[in-house]
C-alpha cells in the first residue's frame, strides 16, 4: 500500500500538478488554469511554476502555443492547392486572442512578467522572438506596472512616515538601501541596469556596484574606456556618437549656461565647450575623475566652473544661490533608478531655465530590449508627472563586438539608443504645486500612482497578488476597496486608522 507521507509520493504529485498548469496555459485553457491555480495545495506558487526541462512557466506556456505555423505546406491540400488563406489568417487571429485572455488571467493571478527560462529568455522576450507584437506590448505593459508599483513603494512608506513634513533623509532624501531591498520583488530576474546600476539580481553574483564602493574604488583611465577597480566600463568611447548629438541637441547655439552631472572621460563637456558656452558647470564625484580633470586643465578652459562631491550634495546650493541653466545633462555611475528619479523630479525644477532643455543618459534595461522598453515607459510617466514632456530620436548603435574584452559586463544589448530630450511642460499643474509646497507635491505623486495603477490594469485593480506579495497591507486594502466600488479610498486617512 502507499504511504501518503512518504516524501517522493509529494515530489510526484508536485511534478504532475506542474505538468497540468503548464497544459492548461498552452491550451489556453482559462477555467482549468483557475481551478488548478486556486485548488493547488502542493506547489508553493501555483501561477508560477516552472518546467524542470524547459524552464517555461504558465506565461511562457501561454506564449509559445501561439507561434505562428510557417509552414508553407501546412495548409496545402493533397493535389497541392492551397486552403483559404483568409482561414489560417482568422485561426491565428483567434489563437492570439486567446493567448492575449490567457497571459491576462495569468498576470491578474500574480504571475511574474520576467522570470527567465533556461533559454535566458523573459515570456515578453519570447513574444518578441516569435514575432507576437500584441502579447509583447502586454508583457511590457505589466513590466512597466509592476515596476512602477515596486518603485513606488519605497517613496509610500516614507510618506507615511513623514508626511507633512518637509525635512528630508539622509541619502538627500532618496530610499536608504534596506527600504529598497524591501520592497523589490524578490523573484526580479533580468539585470535592468545600466552601465554601473545597483541590482538585487546582480548583487548575489557580482561584486556590489554601488556608489559608496564606487566612489572609494580606484580608476583605470585609458584611451577608449574608463574602468573601475572590479573592471567595470564606467564610460567607453563607443558612446561618442550619443554625446555628440545629445550635446548638439541641448546646446543649440554659442553662449549658452549648461551644467554636466559626471564628467567621465569628459566626452560630452569636450562637445558642450566647442559651443562656446557662457557658463559650463561640472559636478563630479570621484576624486580620482576630478584630479584627471586637473590634470588635463579643464578648470581653466572658457567658463568652467567644477564642483567637487556628489550631485545630492552640490546642487541644493547652486538652487540656494540661484543659478539657472539653459541645458543640463545627467550621466552618472552606480546609482540606482531611484537616484535619477529623485533628480528628475527635485532638482532639475530648480535649476533649469523654464525654456532650458535637459537630457539623460538612457541607458536604464539596455542589457535585454523588453527591460529598455519597460524604462523607457516608467521614464515617461515619471517625467510627465515631474512636470516635463519628452522628444526621443532613435540612433543606431554600430556592433560592438569586440568592445568587451576586459569589462566586466556587457551593458548594452540593444540595437537602437533612444536619445531623450526633455522640456518643462508649462501647463502641467504639478509645477504650480511644487512652487506652493513641495510636501504637496510629494503627495500628489503618490496619488497619482495608484490611479495610474489601476488605470492601466486588467479589469482596473491592482493585481492582489502583487499586492499581496509585497506584504503592504495598505495597498492590499486599498485595492480590495477599489473592488468594491469606494471611490475616495486614498484620500481619507481615518480608513487607515489600525492598518
Ligand atoms: C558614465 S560617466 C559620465 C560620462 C560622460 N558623460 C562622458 O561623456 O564622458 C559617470 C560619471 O559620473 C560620476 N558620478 C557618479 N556618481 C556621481 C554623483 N553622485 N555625483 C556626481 N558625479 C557622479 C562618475 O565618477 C563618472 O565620472
Amino acid at each position: 500500500m502507499t504511504d501518503p507521507n512518504d516524501p517522493n509520493l509529494e515530489e510526484i504529485n508536485v511534478d504532475i500538478d506542474v505538468q497540468e498548469i503548464l497544459l492548461a496555459a498552452s491550451q489556453h485553457d482559462i477555467r482549468k488554469l483557475r481551478e488548478l491555480i486556486r485548488s493547488n495545495t502542493t506547489a508553493e506558487n501555483p501561477v508560477n511554476v516552472k518546467d524542470p526541462e524547459t524552464g517555461y512557466t504558465p506565461l511562457h506556456a501561454a506564449i509559445a502555443a501561439c507561434e505562428p505555423d510557417d509552414d508553407d505546406t501546412a495548409g496545402a491540400a493533397p493535389n497541392g492547392v492551397h486552403t483559404d488563406d483568409t482561414d489560417k489568417q482568422s485561426e491565428q487571429e483567434k489563437l492570439i486572442q486567446a493567448g492575449i485572455d490567457t497571459v491576462k488571467f495569468l498576470l491578474q493571478e500574480g504571475a511574474i512578467w520576467n522570470d527567465l527560462d533556461n533559454n535566458n529568455e523573459t515570456p515578453g522576450c519570447l513574444a518578441r522572438r516569435l514575432g507576437l507584437k500584441e502579447l509583447y506590448e502586454l508583457m511590457v505593459d505589466a513590466g512597466v506596472r509592476a515596476e512602477m508599483l515596486f518603485s513606488r513603494l519605497q517613496g509610500y512608506e516614507r510618506l507615511s512616515d513623514d508626511e507633512g513634513d518637509d525635512e528630508e533623509k539622509e541619502e538627500g532624501g532618496h530610499a536608504t538601501e534596506n527600504e529598497a531591498q524591501e520592497s523589490q520583488p524578490a523573484q526580479t530576474s533580468t539585470e535592468e541596469s545600466e552601465r554601473g546600476e545597483a541590482t538585487p539580481a546582480a548583487t548575489e553574483t557580482e561584486p556590489d556596484v554601488t556608489s559608496s564602493r564606487y566612489l572609494q574604488s580606484h580608476l583605470s583611465f585609458q584611451n577608449d574606456r574608463l574602468l573601475d577597480n572590479d573592471q567595470n566600463g564606467v564610460m567607453m568611447a563607443w558612446e561618442s556618437d550619443i554625446m555628440a548629438k545629445t550635446a548638439r541637441k541641448l546646446l543649440p547655439r554659442p553662449g549658452l549656461r549648461v551644467l554636466n552631472i559626471g564628467h567621465g572621460m569628459g566626452i560630452i563637456d569636450g562637445f558642450f565647450q566647442e559651443q562656446s558656452p557662457s557658463a559650463h558647470h561640472i559636478v563630479e564625484a570621484h576624486p580620482e575623475v576630478v584630479a584627471e580633470m586637473k590634470r588635463k586643465g579643464w578648470h581653466e578652459k572658457p567658463g568652467v566652473q567644477i564642483h567637487e562631491g556628489r550631485w545630492q550634495d552640490v546642487l541644493p546650493a547652486l538652487v540656494e544661490k540661484g543659478e539657472t541653466f539653459d541645458a543640463i545633462y545627467y550621466d552618472t555611475f552606480a546609482e540606482s533608478y531611484e537616484d535619477f528619479r529623485g533628480f528628475l523630479s527635485e532638482q532639475v525644477i530648480g535649476l533649469l531655465d523654464p525654456d532650458g532643455l535637459w537630457g539623460f543618459f538612457n541607458g536604464m534595461g539596455a542589457d535585454r530590449q523588453i527591460s529598455y522598453d519597460v524604462y523607457q515607459k516608467v521614464v515617461e510617466m515619471d517625467l510627465f508627472e515631474a512636470g516635463f514632456d519628452v522628444d526621443w530620436e532613435d540612433i543606431p548603435v554600430p556592433p560592438l563586438e569586440g568592445e568587451w574584452t576586459g569589462v566586466r559586463r556587457r551593458y548594452w544589448v540593444v540595437d537602437n539608443y533612444r536619445l531623450p530630450i526633455c522640456s518643462p511642460n508649462q501647463s502641467n499643474p504639478t509645477r504650480a504645486m511644487y512652487e506652493d509646497s513641495p510636501s504637496e507635491l510629494r503627495a500628489h505623486r503618490h496619488r497619482s500612482l495608484f490611479q495610474w495603477v489601476l488605470d492601466r490594469s486588467v479589469d482596473n485593480t491592482v493585481p492582489l497578488a502583487l499586492a499581496r506579495q509585497s506584504s503592504h497591507r495598505r495597498i492590499y486594502l486599498e485595492s480590495t476597496l477599489r473592488q468594491r466600488g469606494e471611490s475616495e479610498w486614498y484620500g481619507d486617512d481615518t480608513v487607515w486608522a489600525g492598518v
